[in-house]
């Protein structure tokens, strides 16, 4: 238990401090609960929530999973109990097991958004950071369709931003080719730092029945499949010097964590591998103790953007 608050584990992104930078990425670890029954959830850095929206959501028709080589299609559709589900049931037992949350919210508009944060005031003392889901490919309203506008972007980090008085972190998607900009305004809007990525437009189609395999047709896909894609985004934001990131898109062990952090990452999520082994998050925790004490570094974050390309 000591060992996962090694102090050279501790990292700063920008006004957000975690003992350690494992992150749960959101919508694949609840609220950190049920894990809980198997082992400490508190060890962990950070848990982002699922995306939280001011109603319930039904989320999309089922099919709504299928594996695909080497990664995980996903069309959920931000299927949730709504905000007030988190801060009446679920935040009571959040703060009982010491878990650190990330609060990650999802508005169709910049108006619906500010009714979240509104609704957050009152709990805020209690959460790490909010999270704005401006990335999420599967549903209709909100999510990347909001993402993808440099104005929106801006507008909803700063109306959230100065609601509240906690960090804010950005959802990227790698769907849009505006990455850097959309990042810029993101900071502009009042942004601690951005997260990315999230999952690719992705599709696949039965050969028997001639059907899509998923309910809603085109659905997220996520995992090992889409780790140098992932690698590649954060590489190019990195080097352009607009926020902190945090990382994530593929990562199954240590060391793909210690390559998100060359790359650029002050810290990791882990998403889909959640669902293959239910206690990744220690295993990558003691692989990333072990490199700090085999490199003899004084923190984990004296790797990060450190790749040698092309200096
Ligand atoms: C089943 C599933 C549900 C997800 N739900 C959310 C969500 O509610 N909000 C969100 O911002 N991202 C959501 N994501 C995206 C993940 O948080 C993460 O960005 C993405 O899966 C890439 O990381 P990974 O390859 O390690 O899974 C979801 C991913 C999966 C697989």
């Amino acid at each position: 238990m000591n060992n996962f608050a090694d102090g050279r584990l501790a990292v700063n992104i920008g006004d957000i401090y975690l003992k350690n930078p494992v992150i749960m990425c959101s919508g694949t670890f609840g609220s950190g609960l049920e894990y809980n029954e198997i082992y400490e959830t508190q060890i962990i850095g950070a848990v982002v929530t699922k995306s939280f929206s001011l109603k319930p959501m039904e989320g999309n028709k089922p099919p709504r999973l299928c594996e695909t080589s080497s990664g995980l299609l996903n069309s959920i559709g931000l299927q949730n109990e709504g905000i007030e589900f988190f801060i009446q049931d679920q935040l009571p037992f959040v703060k009982k097991l010491k878990i650190s949350p990330i609060l990650s919210i999802l508005g169709t508009s910049s108006l619906e958004f500010a009714e979240l944060a509104s609704k957050i005031i009152k709990i805020e003392h209690e959460l790490i950071a909010v999270e704005l889901n401006l990335s999420c490919p599967n549903v209709n309203k909100g999510g990347i369709t909001l993402g993808s506008i440099p104005d929106s972007v801006e507008e909803v980090t700063s109306i959230v931003r100065k609601t509240l008085n906690i960090p804010v972190i950005v959802k990227l998607s790698p769907n849009n080719d505006n990455l850097i900009e959309i990042a810029k305004r993101a900071k502009s809007g009042g942004a601690a730092c951005v997260s990315l990525i999230n999952t690719l437009i992705g599709m696949a189609i039965d050969i028997n029945t001639f059907k899509p395999k998923l309910g809603n047709v085109i659905g997220g896909l996520s995992g090992p499949a889409i780790k140098p894609v992932a690698l590649a985004k954060i590489f190019s934001l990195y080097k352009a010097e607009v926020l902190p990131i945090i990382g994530m898109g593929g990562i199954f062990s240590w060391e793909d964590a210690i390559e998100f952090m060359l790359a650029g990452a002050s810290a990791v999520g882990l998403g889909t591998v959640n669902f293959v082994e239910y206690d990744a998050a220690i295993n990558i925790i003691n692989g990333l103790i072990d490199f700090i004490s085999k490199n003899n570094l004084n923190n984990i974050s004296d790797i990060t953007g450190k790749v040698k390309a092309g200096q």
